[in-house]
C-alpha cells in the first residue's frame, strides 16, 4: 500500500474512532433568520464540518435568537455554554474590545473591494488576535453588507432625521453617527426591532437589506433610505479553550471547513441583500428613497462627527490604517 493510502486509511480509522465515542457538540448560536447571508453561511459550516469529521462532531445551529440573544450569547460563550458565534463587529464593545468599531465608521468602505482590504489585510488580522485576551479566537470574517436607514418618515436630508428615535447595535460609534444627524439612538437587541417598530417604541433603524426583509422590519417602516452609508458584518468567534483542547486532526478539519465557509458567506452577501432590496421593493409595502450624490455627502459631512469623536476611543492608529487601507476622505 502506498504511505499516502496508508495514511488516509489511518486517518479515517482516528476519525471513525472519534465517532463511535459520543460526537464532539459544537452549540452555533445566531440572532438572524436561515435565509441571512450569516445563516445560511452557519448551516454551510455544519454540512462541511459533520461530513468532513465523518460525524466526530456534531455542530447544532441556533438561529433567530432562539437560544440566546445579543448580550446573553457572548457571555454564554465566554463561559463554554455555546461554543461558537458571529456576532456583528458592532457588539464588541462591550466586550472591552472597541476597536472592532471602526467598522461601524459611517462611510468607511464604499464597497466590498474596500472592506475586505481590512477584513482580509494585516489590520483585520491584528483585531482577531485581541479577541484572544477574552479567551476567544476569531476564525474568520463574514460579510453581511452595506446598511439602509428605515423610518415612518422620508430620510432623505440631514435635517428629517431631527428627533427620531433611532435602533442601533451596541456600539458607541452608531450612537455617534445617530446623534451626529440629530437622531436619538436606542440600543435595543435584535430580536426585539420588529416589535420596537410595530409599536412605535423607536421610530427607525439601520440594517442591511437581508436583514431588514428576513425580519419582516419593511412591514411596519413606510420607508427605506438606499443610503449604503456604513457596513454590518461578522467575525466568527469560538472559545478559546474548547478549541485549543479538540484533537489536532478535528481542528484541522474544522478549520478547512470554516475557510470554505467564509468563502460561501462572502461570495453570497451580496447577491442576498441585491435580492432583498428587490424584495423590499416588489412588496410594496414600504417605498424606497433614493438618494441623490448631493444628498448622501451631505449626511457623510454630518457623519464625519462619528468619526473624530471616537478617534480616541476606537485608537487612532487603527482608524488611520483603515483609513489607509480604503482611502476614506471626510467631505
Ligand atoms: C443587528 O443587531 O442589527 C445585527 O447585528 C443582527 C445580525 O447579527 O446581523
Amino acid at each position: 500500500m502506498k504511505l499516502k493510502t496508508l495514511l488516509t486509511a489511518a486517518t479515517m480509522l482516528v476519525f471513525a474512532s472519534n465517532a463511535l465515542a459520543a460526537p464532539i457538540v459544537i452549540k452555533f448560536s445566531h440572532v438572524v433568520a436561515v435565509n441571512t447571508p450569516k445563516g445560511q453561511a452557519a448551516d454551510y459550516f455544519k454540512k462541511l464540518a459533520e461530513e468532513r469529521t465523518k460525524g466526530a462532531v456534531k455542530v447544532e445551529v441556533y438561529p433567530n435568537s432562539q437560544l440566546y440573544k445579543d448580550k446573553e450569547e457572548m457571555e454564554a460563550l465566554q463561559m463554554g455554554s455555546v461554543q461558537m458565534l458571529a456576532p456583528s463587529l458592532a457588539k464588541f464593545g462591550p466586550l472591552g474590545l472597541k476597536e472592532f468599531e471602526v467598522f461601524d465608521l459611517p462611510f468607511i468602505f464604499d464597497d466590498y473591494a474596500e472592506l475586505h482590504k481590512v477584513t482580509q489585510g494585516p489590520v483585520g488580522a491584528k483585531l482577531l488576535k485581541k479577541l484572544e485576551t477574552k479567551g476567544l479566537i476569531g476564525l474568520a470574517y463574514w460579510d453581511n453588507g452595506f446598511k439602509v436607514m428605515s423610518a415612518n418618515k422620508q430620510l432623505k436630508n440631514v435635517e428629517d432625521f431631527k428627533g427620531q428615535k433611532m435602533r442601533i447595535q451596541s456600539s458607541k460609534v452608531l450612537d455617534a453617527q445617530m446623534r451626529s444627524v440629530g437622531a436619538i439612538p436606542q440600543v435595543m437587541a435584535f430580536s426585539e426591532v420588529y416589535q420596537a417598530l410595530q409599536t412605535g417604541v423607536v421610530d427607525g433603524t439601520e440594517n442591511p437589506p437581508s436583514n431588514l426583509y428576513t425580519q419582516k422590519m419593511h412591514e411596519v417602516q413606510k420607508y427605506v433610505t438606499d443610503s449604503k452609508h456604513g457596513y454590518l458584518g461578522y467575525a466568527v468567534l469560538v472559545n478559546k479553550k474548547f478549541w485549543e483542547g479538540l484533537p489536532k486532526d478535528i481542528r484541522a478539519a474544522l478549520e478547512s471547513s470554516m475557510k470554505d465557509a467564509t468563502k460561501f458567506a462572502n461570495d453570497v452577501a451580496k447577491k442576498d441583500n441585491d435580492e432583498a432590496m428587490a424584495a423590499v421593493k416588489k412588496s410594496g409595502k414600504s417605498q424606497i428613497i433614493p438618494l441623490t450624490p448631493q444628498e448622501r455627502a451631505a449626511w457623510k459631512k454630518a457623519m464625519d462627527k462619528a468619526h473624530k469623536d471616537n478617534m480616541g476611543r476606537i485608537g487612532a492608529d487603527i482608524v488611520k490604517e483603515v483609513y489607509s487601507a480604503t482611502g476614506y476622505k471626510p467631505e
